[in-house]
């Protein structure tokens, strides 16, 4: 069993530690929006999907603890510090989609919810509105929750019987409130019989493929090899590999992905190979607001997490390095966006439309 990514207890958020994974399973207590964001900032927890999940409860401790006022305290005043609080936890990591998305439907169903509330607000007024929030809150992660699941129905649809797949990043359990997104359809497929064997990359510089998805799959008691992100190449033209699955962090509207560094390489290595290459991802993972991955946002992390591996340096600790934390692979290499809603192939702007009214 993959431990609880969260527990929601008396008002206080503990978040499970995914740095110390494998070593140690530890929590740790967000019981202020701040912790919360600086959870999200420091890849506590990490994965598009959890970081939308994490925001809705950020948003929600961020309201529990309002100082009870000692005089009456305003609409106004309210408003103020949810507008602080969205932007605190915005600030948090640009990239991943959910993270924005999750913030601001909590951010504007505060709004509409005291929309009808008088100027001056009584303590019922802001227990109403935490009530409220709270409800929200776990509205979205059971969203997520049933999302994983349908996205690895409709993965299920596209993949060989007894298939050999190629997986990035760590896009399972730990990612999600579910399943997972691309883990979770070879979770799904392995029990199906659809997968029979997975080479997870290690996914450089924060090793989430080593150290989250190796452990998911041993956990899972799902046949597997780890690789290198270098042997990937290797791997495709010596073994028989039936396909690639990674997630998404945001997707623009043309279906150009932004995902973990390095999922631009594979993709164009598995055209070069001829293997289907599959992006499983919420539909909410699309941004209506972009026309292509030229303006994602890309991460530029501390380049101290490119020479150093946990607390060693595996470089002169002086060496200058660079760290974008993702890339986009552009729409005509992917093969299908997978997402709850149903398939997206071949990618474009035209296909991706018409799911939305599904
Ligand atoms: O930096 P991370 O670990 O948050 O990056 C995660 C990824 O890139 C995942 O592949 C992506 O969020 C899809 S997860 C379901």
């Amino acid at each position: 069993m993959i431990p609880e990514r969260f527990i929601y207890r008396d008002e206080s958020l503990y978040i499970l530690d995914q740095r110390k994974i494998p070593d140690k399973i530890v929590y740790f207590k967000a019981d202020t929006l701040d912790k919360v964001s600086k959870s999200i900032k420091d890849m506590m927890v990490r994965g598009a999907p959890l970081i939308g999940d994490t925001a809705a409860l950020g948003y929600l401790i961020g309201i529990v603890h309002i100082k009870k006022p000692k005089k009456k305290i305003t609409k106004s005043e309210i408003i103020r510090i949810l507008k602080k609080n969205s932007d605190i936890l915005k600030s948090s990591r640009p990239t991943a989609l959910p993270l924005f998305t999750a913030t601001d439907r909590m951010h504007s169903r505060a709004i509409s919810m005291l929309e009808n509330k008088p100027d001056i607000l009584s303590e019922k007024d802001i227990d109403d509105l935490k009530k409220y929030l709270k409800k929200e809150a776990f509205e979205i992660i059971k969203e997520d929750i049933s999302s994983t699941q349908k996205m690895a129905e409709y993965g299920l649809r596209l993949l060989k019987l007894g298939s050999t797949v190629i997986t990035y990043c760590n896009t399972g359990a730990l990612a999600t409130a579910g399943i997972g997104t691309a883990l979770g359809v070879i979770t799904e497929g392995y029990k199906k019989g659809m997968i029979k064997f997975v080479y997870p990359s290690e996914t450089r510089p924060y090793l989430q493929g080593a150290r989250l998805t190796s452990w998911e799959l041993l956990k899972n008691k799902i046949p597997f090899k780890l690789i290198c992100d270098n042997m990937a190449a290797w791997i495709m033209k010596t073994e028989k590999i039936d396909a690639v699955l990674v997630g998404a962090d945001r997707i623009a509207s043309n279906g150009d992905t932004a995902n973990k560094i390095g999922s631009y390489s594979l993709a164009i290595l598995a055209k070069h190979h001829n293997i289907p290459f599959y992006v499983v991802a919420p539909y909410e993972t699309i941004d209506w607001s972009i026309s292509s991955g030229n303006d994602i946002k890309i991460e530029e992390r501390d380049p101290v997490e490119v020479i150093k591996i946990k607390d060693k340096f595996i470089a002169y600790p002086d060496v200058k390095a660079r760290h974008p934390a993702f890339d986009v692979t552009p729409s005509k290499l992917i093969t299908a966006i997978i997402t709850e809603k149903g398939i997206i192939s071949p990618v474009s702007k035209k296909n991706i439309i018409k799911l939305n009214s599904f």
